[in-house]
């Protein structure tokens, strides 16, 4: 069945059709800036504004960028503080007139990856890590997801979490080279390996499509490889998640 998949992140609203059986994208990416407001009934809008474009009825499936539960957004992560407590479920669905089902962004790259890309079939603790706006964590445990882990949020020096050092956005407003940056990277990745003990590390969002320019600079113990589905596995976990083939919201 083909599903939108919708992923929302910090800088953009990104949205395209989904074979949600092999995990194929239908049809272009179609991307709207996040509102600068970062409010929620900005957001809605644009969200029926993505739909609006694919002309599309059925379910849809929204990678959402803060900790989800049971469609509740339970922080507010790298958006307006007026998010904390919105059932987004409930207002993505009223402002497009469709089912939506939400889950966190980097738990949908995470799903994506884990059944349809470089993932499958990986066993013991794998961590999907997405670095854009923020830094985002899927957690998976023989290929089923333990959802919101929020390794970005780890303490850090005098940056109150991890990600306001090691994001792609911090890489950004440091105007650092992808060594300098590859440097604290690293360092997450450090913290993150000590945490977890993990098996594998896959690396998606924007950056990992970059992963040879810092490649060098990582030198932790676990592998970590990058995502081929790279920015596309957002979209295409948020579709799969909306026909409950991932945990439901
Ligand atoms: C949020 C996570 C999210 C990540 C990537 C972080 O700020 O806490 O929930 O997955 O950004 O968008």
């Amino acid at each position: 069945m083909d599903v939108l998949g919708i992923d929302i992140g910090g800088t953009g609203m990104k949205g395209a059709l989904v074979n949600s059986l092999t995990g194929e994208i239908l049809t272009k990416r179609f991307r709207i800036p996040t509102p600068k407001s970062r409010k929620p009934k900005d957001m809605a809008k644009v969200l029926n504004d993505i739909v609006e474009y694919f002309n599309y009825k059925g379910p849809v499936g929204v990678g959402f960028p803060t900790i989800i539960k049971h469609g509740v957004c339970m922080a507010t992560g790298n958006l307006h503080k007026d998010w904390l407590g919105v059932n987004a479920k409930e207002l993505f669905s009223e402002a497009s007139g469709l089912p939506v089902t939400v889950i966190n962004d980097a738990d949908a790259a995470g799903y994506a990856v884990m059944n349809y890309g470089i993932g499958k079939g990986e066993q013991g603790l794998v961590l999907m890590i997405t670095i854009g706006t923020g830094i985002g964590s899927g957690v998976f445990l023989n290929g089923e997801l333990l959802p919101n882990f929020e390794l970005g949020q780890i303490p850090y020096k005098n940056y109150k979490k991890i990600e306001a050092y090691a994001s792609n956005s911090a890489r950004k407003r440091d105007n650092l080279s992808y060594k300098a940056w590859g440097k604290r990277f690293n360092k997450f990745l450090e913290l993150a390996e000590i945490i977890t003990c993990p098996d594998l590390i896959i690396l998606g969002g924007g950056s990992s499509k970059d992963f040879d320019k810092y490649r060098k600079q990582i030198k932790i113990q676990t592998p970590v490889i990058p995502a081929e589905l790279g920015n596309h596995a957002g979209i295409v976990g948020a579709a799969a998640a909306a026909l409950h083939e991932a945990p439901k919201d």
